[in-house]
């Protein structure tokens, strides 16, 4: 299995942590040079002495000029969107700030980095995956802006999919619980009602997300693209209604 990306360069936003750093990990030993892009300089730099094939870039991805400056990094075969924001509240305690942020970090980057990076990998043939998560199909308390980012996900890999075809393939991943530090914030019984509420019975580990969105992004999914693909351990299939 190794060798999938050799010779391929991959940029991965949100690459110092959880499902991102996986990400970075799996592409990477599977021969890819990839540049991590987070605003986790710290994390980052720990990791890099871990793998020399992965280099880092301190940058908020909802800012445009970061895009320039992974642009310099020059050609780009595989982009994974993966950065994210989650801040808990219903609608009405939810400030126009939260809203802008969670929205910027977690829908418009994934915009701007199409925007900047598809034109030229277009000319070259490439595959984009986007994290979005099973929050844009099933409404949890909570979560109206990350559900309303991952929601626009789902529709904009359809879009760049059919705007940026047949040269570019672009999918999307859905996780379900991934036992992640974005789960720092949850009590043992919040985490235990989300490991019921899956058919597996437990988290899913970062590497195994990592290894859906390394397989939508080879060679091996050449047919696959506009597709939103669930990785939730059956999270999304259960309706307890006892
Ligand atoms: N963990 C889960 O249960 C779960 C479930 C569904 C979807 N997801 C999605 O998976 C993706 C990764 O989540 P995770 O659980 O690994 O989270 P995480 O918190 O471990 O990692 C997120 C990373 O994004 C970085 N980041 C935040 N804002 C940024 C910005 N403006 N610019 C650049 N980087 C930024 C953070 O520094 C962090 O390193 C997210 O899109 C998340 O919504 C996670």
């Amino acid at each position: 299995m190794s060798g999938r990306f050799a010779g391929r360069r991959a940029v991965v936003t949100g690459g110092a942590s959880g499902i991102g750093a996986a990400t970075a990990r799996r592409l990477a030993a599977e021969g890819a040079e990839v540049l991590v892009v987070d605003v986790a300089a710290e994390s980052a730099a720990e990791a890099s002495e871990t793998m020399p094939e992965i280099v880092h870039l301190r940058g908020d991805v909802s800012a445009e000029e970061t895009w320039e400056r992974i642009a310099a990094w020059g050609r780009v075969d595989v982009l994974v969107s993966n950065a994210a924001v989650v801040e808990v509240a219903p609608a009405h305690e939810t400030s126009l700030e939260s809203w802008n942020r969670q929205l910027g970090v977690g829908l418009t980057a994934a915009f701007l980095g199409a925007r900047r990076l598809l034109p030229p990998m277009a000319a070259t043939g490439g595959a984009v995956v986007i994290t979005s998560s099973v929050h844009a199909v099933v409404g949890l308390p909570g979560h109206p802006a990350y559900a309303a980012a991952k929601g626009g996900l789902t529709a904009l890999t359809r879009q760049l999919a059919v705007e940026y075809g047949p040269a570019v393939r672009v999918n999307c991943v859905l996780p379900g619980p991934v036992m992640t530090p974005a789960w720092d914030r949850v009590d043992e019984r919040g985490r235990a009602g989300s490991v019921r509420a899956t058919v597996l019975g437990r988290f899913g580990a970062p590497e195994e997300v990592a290894a859906v969105i390394a397989f939508l992004a080879s060679d091996e999914a050449s047919f696959v693209t506009g597709a939103c693909l669930t990785a939730d351990g059956g999270w999304s299939i259960v309706k307890d209604s006892a």
